[in-house]
């Protein structure tokens, strides 16, 4: 693929750490000889340790991988206090509500926030090095301080993203066996306001002995239920909270966060992260991928209940001391000219956000952009998903003028932070293209016996070397872990991390995402199981089987496309299926949220399947698609039932 190549403007990257190819690969070759000398360094000069660390890296216990052995650190005094002496009255975050509201957090008014957030989880709640805190929450500053003030005193956070219904938010806490449930009483999108406390006291009332305390935000939204002795006002009890409390020592490997994301089978898996390893890699690819300057002003606008919330709104840009943007809506409101607007306002250098969204910009502005001044524009990120070409030169032409650097970053909940991507200063991109491993990880496309694909033939996306932000465990569940991540791939005799995900390399190196291989559906860029969802509609009492498929979707990337046999007795009145798909996606957002709800849902006489009762996904991802079917259908257990799925669709369609 000789596609035609990108440079970077080096006027805009004139002091950029990495400032061509050859430095680049100098960082290339250092890592592959002297692995943990180079990483040793990284966490040397990066980091500030209460004690220094005895060991780079302890591989004893593969898979279960441990980072700067025995050093001592507190992430959230990373995040602000080493700011304080020289950054005080910078602005930390830039807050901007969904109607407009604003707010600026300098560094020491973030300082006293976590501060007081931690001492009230401590001295009033109770909460200890090690309890896990569940934050259900909305875009607010909140919580960002309530992550932080978690890592201050110790104790896990895993955020819910506020999207997710109340079983859902349910199952998490109950995993995480949650002691403490931080919300808000409800946020806006769009202009309108929507609750978030009766989907906490929902997910409560189902049982969750773990939980003692919930405390709330207060944004004076009305006829919220309070029940005494659980329920408690973040706002009338901030106020009294010392201003200090003193960073817990904390061990380089002792948990940080978890965080639930969609595996191909079961549950949402709670993937754990650590604190040194996570907040080092979280520091440098912030100044290495959004070669982030000092006065710069940087807007990611996912949710912090997604792994890019947490690493590049709140830790990474906090722990490189920069200035991070938390908006609350959504780029498309109150119109199209929203997010540019923003660019305009605030004079955002560094702008990161899902193809999606980009897709949805272009569509409904195609020239939009140009009423703006985006001149301050250096650097725009794109993650979460493929982006397709069309999307890509809209981003770089329309919105970059021309000018600015595409970030293609490649990454996943489980790997902390971004492993593949341009680096702007110094790589040459291909449109579409995550481009090189980051210096220091070691990403390949491989098969599934280790040996390298050849050049432009698809392959495995794997990473053969552990590095510092890898996901530790699923929390509570070690096998899990292995067989999730360690038991694809092969190379050399040892299990490799597997991603899920296909890739092509080109002859030149560059490595282009393809999407999942595994039964994960990519929509929006929000990462779902097609188990989960399954398990969801298997609920509705007259389904009696169900596959779901994610079929291509011009905007969202991907959309559900969800099968199903109805129950042997189920009235055939049933089939009016426009009541029936309605009462399936009702299903679908109790059970997970209204992001799971399928696009499609038709019914079918059976599935295909093998003798030994495997539903042929494969030909089921065809037939969604409208696709000539190339498998050999003489060995399922019905041939004949391909063609009756077929009509099916057709007639659905109609
Ligand atoms: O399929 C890949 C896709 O998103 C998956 C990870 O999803 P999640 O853990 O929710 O994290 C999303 C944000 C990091 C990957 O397995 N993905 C992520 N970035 C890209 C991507 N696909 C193509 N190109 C990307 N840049």
């Amino acid at each position: 693929m000789l596609e035609e190549k990108y440079y970077p403007n080096k006027e805009l990257f004139k002091d950029a750490r990495i400032k061509n190819m050859c430095e680049y690969k100098d960082l290339v070759e250092w890592a592959k000889e002297d692995y943990e000398g180079y990483w040793g360094h990284w966490a040397k000069e990066k980091l500030n340790w209460i004690e220094p660390f005895e060991k780079v890296l302890d591989e004893s216990n593969a898979p279960f991988y441990k980072w700067f052995v025995g050093g001592k650190i507190n992430v959230s005094a990373q995040c602000i206090d080493r700011h304080i002496d020289s950054r005080k009255n910078k602005a930390a975050i830039i807050f901007e509500g969904d109607r407009g509201d604003k707010q600026i957090i300098t560094y020491l008014e973030l300082y006293r926030n976590v501060n007081r957030f931690a001492n009230l989880l401590k001295n009033e709640f109770g909460v200890k090095k090690g309890d896990r805190v569940v934050l259900y929450m909305p875009m607010i500053p909140e919580a960002a301080y309530a992550m932080l003030a978690c890592a201050r005193i110790g104790a896990i956070h895993s955020v819910v993203f506020g999207g997710f219904s109340a079983e859902a938010l349910r199952d998490r806490i109950l995993d995480a066996q949650a002691k403490v449930v931080i919300t808000a009483d409800g946020a806006y999108r769009k202009g309108k306001p929507y609750m978030l406390k009766p989907v906490v006291d929902a997910a409560l009332d189902g049982g969750c002995p773990s939980v003692e305390k919930v405390l709330v935000v207060q944004r004076n939204f009305e006829d919220v239920v309070w029940i005494g002795g659980r329920d408690y006002s973040y706002n009338e009890m901030i106020e009294s909270q010392a201003d200090v409390c003193e960073p817990e020592v904390m061990d380089s490997e002792d948990p940080l966060f978890l965080l639930y994301t969609s595996g191909s089978t079961g549950k949402p898996k709670g993937v754990q992260h650590s604190q040194a390893g996570y907040i080092l890699w979280a520091q440098m690819t912030m100044e290495w991928v959004f070669d982030i300057k000092e006065n710069d002003t940087y807007w990611c606008t996912a949710d912090i209940g997604w792994i890019t919330g947490h690493t590049y709104i709140v830790y990474g840009p906090l722990a490189a001391g920069a200035t991070t943007v938390m908006f609350e809506g959504v780029p498309t409101y109150p119109d199209a000219g929203r997010a540019w607007k923003m660019v305009q306002e605030y004079k955002i250098n560094q702008f990161y956000t899902a193809p999606t969204a980009i897709r949805v910009l272009h569509k409904l502005g195609e020239d939009e952009p140009k009423k703006y001044d985006l001149s301050s524009l250096r650097v725009l990120g794109t993650v979460g998903e493929p982006i397709d070409p069309p999307a890509w030169k809209w981003y770089y032409e329309v919105v970059g003028n021309g000018k600015c650097s595409i970030v293609d970053t490649w990454w996943q909940t489980e790997t902390g932070g971004h492993m593949i991507s341009p680096i702007p200063s110094a790589t040459p991109v291909k449109p579409a293209c995550a481009t090189f491993p980051l210096p220091g990880i070691m990403a390949d496309v491989l098969n599934r016996d280790g040996s390298s694909v050849e050049p432009n033939e698809q392959g495995l996306l794997c990473i053969t070397k552990p590095w510092p932000s890898m996901i530790r465990t699923i929390w509570g569940d070690d096998e899990r872990f292995k067989k999730s991540y360690f038991s694809d791939v092969v190379k050399d005799g040892k299990p490799v991390y597997f991603s899920g995900d296909g890739a092509i390399k080109d002859e030149e190196g560059y490595i282009t995402i393809t999407g999942r291989v595994d039964d994960v559906i990519n929509v929006s860029g929000h990462r779902m199981g097609t188990a989960e969802i399954e398990s969801a509609i298997k609920k509705h009492p007259h389904v009696a089987e169900v596959a779901v498929v994610g079929k291509p979707d011009e905007i969202k990337g991907e959309s559900i496309f969800a099968y199903i046999v109805l129950k042997a007795d189920t009235d055939d009145t049933l089939g009016e299926e426009v009541e029936l798909t309605k009462e399936i996606n009702e299903v679908i957002a109790t059970e997970i949220g209204n992001i799971a709800k399928a696009d499609a849902i038709v019914v079918v006489p059976g599935l295909p399947k093998t003798r030994s009762g495997k539903v042929m996904r494969r030909i089921l991802r065809a037939i969604a698609k409208g696709e000539e079917i190339k498998q050999d259908t003489s060995t399922l257990e019905d041939p004949t039932i391909v063609a009756k799925i077929q009509e099916a669709v057709s007639c659905a369609n109609c």
